[in-house]
């Protein structure tokens, strides 16, 4: 389907693709989609296998993520930590057992779906530590400076409203905060039949930013951009979805930068 970006309509047909291909993603891990999933794709990534084995199986199946940023995150036990998109909530599970139970970990996702895997595995796993929230990462439902990290696996890309996004994430942290994420972003401008294709929108591929304007966007909100790492091992599965990879150089990246 095509559709022309930056209208009401518009981004209510986006939020719907999105959340029909992240319902399956929840459901039905084991479909194919544009995209891989699950520990495979964990592994490929640099998520260490110790670390998978701990934590719930049924989330590792629904992971969606593009990289690996636990290493740029630094998170301490006590931290109070955010996951923007956490989907099926493997990262959760994670970021959990690194802050401990003297530290919290919240979960924000806009598709029901995901959220009640998460909250179910959660609560069958005895992860007190978890709280799972419906909303939108453009407008987040916390307090300034509630969070010590935001953390987030290839879901800004998804996102219709970028600078509130990234003025959001600002506004949660606390100063001398981190924000860690692991996203799609591209080398060349991607042209509007790309970007107004919602299939690819909702394949993290359509609404990949150009890669300065991500740290641009990051620095303007008061996060200073201080490492990157190129995922290289992240490909994508079909052939359109390869093609646009090919021509303007879209790729994974993880990118850490602090609250200033
Ligand atoms: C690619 S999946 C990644 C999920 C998870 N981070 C992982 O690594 O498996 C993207 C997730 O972001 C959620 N999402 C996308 N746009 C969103 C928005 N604007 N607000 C809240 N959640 C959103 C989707 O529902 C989906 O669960």
């Amino acid at each position: 389907m095509l559709v022309k970006q930056n209208s009401t309509f518009d981004k209510v047909a986006l939020e719907q693709k999105v959340k029909h291909m992240y319902k399956n993603v929840a459901l039905e891990p084991h479909q194919l989609y544009h995209f891989e999933m699950g520990r495979s794709l964990a592994v490929k990534l640099g998520y260490p296998t110790e670390m998978l084995d701990t934590i719930p199986a049924g989330a590792v199946d629904s992971f969606a993520g593009v990289g690996y940023h636990f290493g740029l995150a630094n998170i301490k036990p006590g931290n109070r930590v955010l996951d923007l998109g956490s989907g099926s909530g493997m990262d959760l599970f994670i970021a959990a057992q690194l802050t401990g139970p003297s530290g919290s970990v919240v979960g924000i996702d806009m598709t029901d779906e995901q959220l009640n895997k998460a909250k179910y595995l959660a609560a069958l796993n005895g992860y007190s530590n978890i709280t799972l929230v419906k909303g939108y990462i453009e407008e987040l439902p916390f307090g300034d400076g509630e969070f010590d990290v935001v953390i987030s696996n290839g879901v800004i890309n998804l996102s219709p409203d970028k600078s509130s996004l990234f003025s959001e994430v600002s506004r949660v942290l606390k100063t001398g905060g981190r924000l860690a994420v692991s996203d799609i972003v591209t080398e060349l401008l991607l042209p509007d039949s790309i970007t107004c294709n919602t299939s690819l929108w909702a394949a993290c591929i359509g609404g990949a930013m150009q890669q300065d304007e991500f740290f641009n966007s990051m620095e303007n909100s008061g996060l200073k951009k201080f490492q990157v790492v190129h995922n290289v091992q992240y490909e994508f599965i079909s052939k359109s979805a390869q093609g646009a990879s090919r021509q303007y150089g879209v790729k994974s990246f993880s990118v850490c930068g602090d609250k200033i």
